[in-house]
């Protein structure tokens, strides 16, 4: 039997893995600057991380949302403390797209309306309603078309405004990046973010922060949308949440109540996954990765505005998109398959760089080092 078909590969298959190294099966090594698409948080097979994964499969490794699970609570306040998120509510589930097609089903039960608010370019995954979000038709399938979602531009104030003033008693939600990620990189301004909670304030609607792939540290704040200092009404999570291990969930701001039945899963919140999320919290704290995630991605984001042939930079923290000037546009190619370092791409050439949050100055400065290398050798091959 093969595969279905659906991802172009890079012909490397990656066997084993440490800190922000893989390796492929034929033993050479690469640095991982691309984080298995924003995923590893803490570090490949942190010891920490395995510890604990290891210790709870000795212990139990799965059992139905019929029962009390202590490591479920467990994690919730470990959660209401990194994030500072105080009050908030947990419900777990085992993927981005499910924490907000969640988020958004939640809305809609909480408001009682069908319609939602979502941004151009925006990616929020592949199930029914979180597809039918994201602004890429070619991924919705004829099945998940409905004309419940309203697509505005990203940081537009005036259109945000104005569809709330038509519309704005039929909206459940807003859902939005802080940080687009699939898009190239394009952060949420501050006064968007805000312009956002006025709204959905004023109207009754529910702000949902999609933190996905920006979440969890990455940018530097718990959640990239703290930085606009407003809460969203609910967070989705995912990626970084179990630095591999699938976990997903949302955080429920206190005022919207649960209801039994309302969501449920069955996977969701199992002891192994929440043992992998307790120790990717454990780590963050004991290592000050957010702290480090500001730190190093300042440094990498000057160092890239100050490199010839880079055209432009974006991002926070440890979540860049950079473009490269005309003729350079393969050097992620070169980066990869000459110098042996993974990065990842987004729409219109732009490259992204999702590493772990516990990457050393010495693997940034490689990299460094990489890139200039790369691109001193495409100008020599153009000349
Ligand atoms: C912002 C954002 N939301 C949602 C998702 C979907 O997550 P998953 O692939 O875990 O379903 C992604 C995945 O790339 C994402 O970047």
């Amino acid at each position: 039997m093969s595969l279905f078909n659906v991802y172009p590969l890079n012909p490397i298959a990656i066997t084993k893995a440490e800190g922000s190294r893989v390796w492929d099966d034929k033993g050479q090594a690469y640095l991982d600057m691309y984080g298995g698409h924003a995923v590893i948080s803490i570090g490949h097979t942190h010891p920490h991380w395995v510890k604990r994964i290891e210790d709870q499969l000795h212990a139990i490794a799965f059992y139905s949302n019929s029962v009390i699970m202590p490591i479920q609570d467990e994690l919730a306040t470990a959660l209401n403390e990194i994030s500072g998120k105080k009050d908030y509510q947990l419900f777990l589930c085992n993927s981005g797209a499910e924490a907000n097609e969640n988020a958004l089903k939640l809305a809609s039960f909480h408001t009682g309306r069908k319609k939602v608010v979502a941004f151009k370019k925006a990616f929020h995954g592949r199930t029914s309603l979180a597809v039918a979000a994201t602004d890429n038709p070619s991924i919705v399938a004829p099945v998940n078309e409905t004309n419940n979602i309203i697509f505005l531009p990203f940081n537009d104030l005036a259109a945000l405004q104005s569809c709330f003033t038509e519309q704005g008693n039929e909206i459940a939600a807003v859902i939005i990046e802080g940080i687009q990620g699939v898009a190239g990189i394009h952060e949420a301004s501050v006064a968007f973010l805000q312009a956002i909670r006025k709204v959905c304030d004023d109207f009754g609607a529910v702000y949902i922060a999609d933190s996905v792939q920006c979440g969890y540290g990455r940018s530097g704040q718990f959640f990239a949308h703290d930085h606009a200092g407003v809460n969203a009404d609910i967070y989705s999570m995912a990626k970084g949440m179990g630095n591999g291990f699938p976990i997903g969930g949302i955080l429920i701001a206190p005022h919207i109540q649960a209801k039994f039945g309302m969501l449920g899963t069955t996977f969701g919140g199992n002891p192994m996954a929440c043992a992998a999320a307790l120790a990717v919290i454990e780590v963050m704290q004991k290592e000050n990765l957010i702290k480090a995630s500001e730190e190093k991605g300042n440094y990498l984001i000057h160092a890239l505005k100050n490199t010839s042939g880079v055209k432009t930079v974006r991002g926070r923290g440890l979540m860049i998109g950079f473009e490269m000037e005309e003729g350079l546009e393969e050097v992620r190619k070169v980066l990869l398959n000459d110098l042996k370092i993974f990065t990842g791409e987004a729409k219109l050439n732009v490259i992204r760089l999702l590493p772990s949050l516990a990457i050393s100055m010495d693997d940034i400065k490689l990299f460094l080092t990489g890139l200039n290398k790369a691109i001193q050798q495409m100008k020599q091959k153009a000349t």
